[in-house]
């Protein structure tokens, strides 16, 4: 039993994918395909193939089509290009991504700019990024897509509150900050978007009605820098060395949890929190692709 104050990321990511399993059936019964998604993997990065495993299987859960294209570490950059370009060409790719981080001998933002922002449903495109700014449709990237969910499905008030966010990485920390900015609902707040460079750090964080970390420090968040009642959204995801245990390492956010749960008026868990919303987001964005309610043909 989770206890009250819990941001229940797996039971929300549930909830979402019995939406688009339902939407899946609809489509199928009115003669329509599956919304398809195709995920190319390079190298052998366990974390990259554990992150591309979830999503191919989160695919068939909801009875998307899903196709990995496995590529060795050693592979060129012309031909990955040449991938990609295939998938543009694909029509019965609805969208796809490329999971990142690249080996060192391949330029990410070439492979990123290759992509059609039509079926760049990571959201990473420049253009995606762009209309993101500026509110017009495209593909939010997927994390903080999540985020918005989260504070949707729990009803958070956003307008006028003092929001911090730690980290400012172009697929976390600076969308999230753009996004709770927006005139709409997630949004209307007051972004403060922080990072290593920030003097007073935990002056900025005490402020905050809501707090979100995404720093990549495991327990960087202590008690004594929060707010009473402030909702915290924990993005990290870290592995700390416990040699003593089975797995040789536990997972862990970028807040203290134990400490920080007890003043927070909600909190998300690591793990079971945005993780878990960060996979169904990719297939929302690949069902509006699928059909064609972004970019319109
Ligand atoms: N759950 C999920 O689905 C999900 C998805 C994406 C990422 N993540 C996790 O979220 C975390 C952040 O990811 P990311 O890709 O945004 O990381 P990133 O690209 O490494 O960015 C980290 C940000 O934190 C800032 N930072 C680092 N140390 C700091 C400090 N001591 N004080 C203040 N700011 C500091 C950095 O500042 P500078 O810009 O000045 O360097 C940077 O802006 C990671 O743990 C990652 O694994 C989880």
């Amino acid at each position: 039993m989770l206890s009250m104050n819990i941001i229940d990321g797996k039971l929300l990511a549930k909830e979402i994918r019995e939406e688009l399993a339902k939407e899946v059936a609809d489509m199928l019964q009115k003669g329509g395909r599956a919304p398809h998604l195709a995920a190319v993997l390079v190298g052998d990065d366990p974390a990259s193939q554990v992150y591309v495993r979830n999503k191919v299987r989160s695919c068939e859960k909801v009875g998307f089509r899903s196709t990995l294209v496995r590529k060795p570490a050693d592979i060129t950059e012309a031909e990955l290009l040449a991938i990609v370009d295939t998938l543009n060409q694909d029509a019965t790719v609805d969208g796809f991504i490329v999971q990142l981080p690249l080996p060192k001998h391949i330029d990410e933002e070439k492979i990123t700019l290759a992509i059609r922002p039509d079926k760049d449903v990571d959201g990473f495109h420049p253009v995606n990024f762009g209309r993101m700014a500026q509110g017009l449709p495209c593909y939010l990237p997927a994390t903080p897509a999540g985020i918005l969910e989260m504070i949707r499905r729990y009803e958070i008030p956003t307008e006028g509150k003092e929001v911090v966010v730690i980290g400012r990485s172009n697929i976390v920390g600076t969308p999230i900050s753009i996004l709770l900015s927006r005139k709409a609902y997630p949004g209307n707040a007051t972004v403060t978007m922080c990072h290593s460079r920030t003097h007073n750090l935990e002056g900025h964080i005490r402020r905050a009605d809501i707090l979100i970390a995404a720093i990549g420090s495991p327990e960087f968040v202590k008690a004594d820098m929060v707010k009473q009642g402030a909702v915290v959204i924990d993005v990290g995801m870290n592995r700390v060395e416990e040699p003593e245990t089975e797995k040789g390492y536990r997972l862990c956010g970028d807040v203290d949890y134990d400490s920080v749960a007890p003043k927070a008026s909600l909190i998300t868990p690591v793990p079971g929190g945005v993780g878990q919303l960060t996979v169904v987001s990719l297939l929302v964005n690949t069902l509006k692709a699928a059909r064609r309610e972004v970019y319109r043909d």
